[in-house]
């Protein structure tokens, strides 16, 4: 084991925690920030050009102490050491765990089975460069001699949440004449409603799969092929239109694209972390490859602020340790993530993966079932959207909800007054969700509006806001490549803090196998109309009637 098995509710540190729980739980954030005029001193940080504001949380200097106790206990240090070093922390993989070498631009060597594996990144990335200039540039043809203006990534989980989220988030930066299109879904209509406007002429695909085993792809990529060869007739056209990320060479070959045309990984990235590799050709493409190698960049950034700066100052650690705080001291269950920029409309999907695929699991790293906790629900959708649709369970629900709200400082577009329209409800929401409203106030408005004391009465309790409700703030300068690549970075690191002091083994992700297999043996069953297998009389009655209402197409 690279690092030790630690129960976390065995230290010292969570005895604290609980007893201290109890008194935080009688605190009125609005009243701390009365008691400590250097509150939003001492829990911000400055971290280039992104300020995370941790102040409005429902904590104090103490509450910190605990919990950085807690890291020490649980060996957070040693194991932020083994993940950087190689060793294989992904156990029952039998796995390193290595994105952060993908955006490693020092010229230390990271080791992997004693073999610097910094070369072959290197190797892999100039291929890249390469062939996203062309594609970015213009200046890559499709069969016929016409420019290629459409892509189109087959792929799913990492091998799409990732480049989806960031080339959205990124669009600003597209070359003018690309548009790209992302299909996930085994769902025909994704693929149908895709592929029914393009030309195969001007198409180009990326099969993206890491394992390049995953029903969904395989499906989707060859229907497109089909789709393609269709109008192209030649399958020699094939190496002009299709390309494959992945690590799984023969896989590749037999679907029929060239090692040429292949953009190679390895098994030490993980699928929801690998949006630094070659699964980010797309986005390489797209935005061209300078934009892509400073969202590395800035990942880079973020990878030596969570090696180098002590755990009281660093962020992944600060809003790791605050989800652990509400997560198993308060019973929180999910936490909000609401980007103020409609650029970022995938960013709470892209973190559902990386944060619920990694932490969402109840076994511990000693082969036992944990009895605390682990990771917590992660949903979210950009503002001002989410305000006209949940936010009233963020300020009135039974459920405490902490909330990560992002937005950018600067638009990309100076529209009238949008941009200060949409900064004002963000600010406003934090405000809101702590301070409440009072009764007094309450009354004092409803007596302004003529209210008749016994209709304020009757309508008072539920014009409260009783307030307390916590929240993290990115305020970011603006929304460049460079930036994203450090907000996902601080994420994906928070996640990995998580994990360890859960005491689970965050990069593996056993949970989606069981439901695979047993869609194998239904697809069995669908194809040949029998029930072939052991069901639950729901399940058999389903396929019953999905069989009998099928019976003549
Ligand atoms: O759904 C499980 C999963 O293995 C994810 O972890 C992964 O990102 C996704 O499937 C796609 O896998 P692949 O890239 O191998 O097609």
């Amino acid at each position: 084991m690279s690092f030790p098995s630690i129960n976390p509710t065995k230290t010292t540190a969570w005895q604290h925690l609980q007893q201290h729980a109890t008194l935080a739980k009688q605190w009125q954030m609005t009243k701390l920030f009365e008691q400590d005029p250097q509150r939003f001193e001492k829990y911000h940080i400055l971290f280039n050009e992104i300020l995370f504001d941790y102040s409005k949380n429902i904590h104090n200097e103490q509450t910190l102490a605990y919990l950085l106790d807690l890291a020490e206990e649980c060996k957070l240090v040693q194991a932020r050491e083994a993940m950087f070093r190689g060793e294989a922390i992904n156990e029952t993989e039998g796995r390193a765990v290595l994105h952060t070498a993908l955006r490693n631009f020092s010229d230390k060597p990271v080791f992997f089975e004693n073999e610097d594996v910094m070369p072959q990144v290197r190797e892999v990335r100039e291929k890249m460069k390469k062939f996203a200039r062309k594609i970015y540039e213009g200046k890559y043809e499709g069969y016929t001699g016409k420019k290629i203006t459409h892509l189109v990534n087959i792929g799913i989980g990492g091998s799409d949440l990732g480049p989806v989220m960031v080339s959205e988030a990124l669009k600003p930066y597209w070359a003018a004449h690309l548009q790209i299109h992302f299909v996930s879904n085994v769902d025909g209509t994704h693929l149908y409603e895709t592929l029914k406007n393009l030309n195969p002429e001007t198409t180009l695909f990326f099969i993206a799969s890491k394992t390049f085993t995953t029903q969904e792809t395989l499906t989707n990529a060859h229907t497109a092929r089909a789709w393609f060869l269709a109008q192209a007739k030649d399958e020699k056209y094939i190496a002009q239109h299709f390309v494959a990320l992945s690590t799984n060479e023969a896989k590749v070959t037999e679907f029929g694209i060239s090692a040429d045309n292949m953009f190679a990984f390895w098994d030490w990235v993980g699928g929801r972390y690998s949006l630094w590799s070659a699964i980010g050709l797309p986005i390489a493409c797209a935005i061209g490859y300078d934009n892509f190698e400073a969202l590395l960049e800035g990942a880079f950034a973020a990878d030596r602020h969570f090696q180098e700066v002590p755990l009281a100052q660093n962020i992944p650690v600060i809003m790791a340790l605050l989800g652990i705080w509400y997560v198993n001291f308060w019973e929180v269950k999910s936490e909000a993530i609401l980007p103020y920029d409609q650029y970022l409309h995938r960013f709470a999907a892209y973190l559902q993966q990386a944060d619920m695929e990694s932490n969402g699991k109840y076994i511990s790293r000693n082969g036992k079932k944990v009895t605390y906790q682990t990771g917590p629900v992660v949903w979210g959708e950009p503002g001002t959207n989410g305000q006209h649709a949940f936010f009233q369970l963020l300020h009135q629900g039974t459920e405490l909800i902490p909330c990560d709200f992002i937005a950018p400082a600067q638009s990309h577009h100076q529209l009238g007054d949008h941009h200060p329209k949409l900064l004002a409800n963000f600010f406003a929401q934090t405000e809101a969700l702590m301070q409440g409203k009072s009764a007094e106030v309450v009354t004092q408005e409803l007596q302004k509006a003529g209210l008749s004391p016994e209709h304020i009465e009757k309508l008072l309790p539920y014009k409260v806001f009783e307030g307390n409700r916590p929240s993290n703030t990115f305020l970011v300068k603006k929304i460049t490549p460079y930036n994203l690549g450090m907000l996902i970075a601080l994420y994906e690191h928070k996640i990995f803090v998580q994990g360890v002091i859960w005491n689970i083994y965050s990069f593996d992700q056993w949970g989606v196998e069981l439901g695979k297999q047993l869609a194998g043996n239904i697809l069995e069953e669908i194809k040949t109309k029998t029930i072939l297998h052991q069901h639950d009389a729901s399940t058999a009655a389903l396929l019953q009637t999905y069989f009998h209402w099928t019976e003549k197409g």
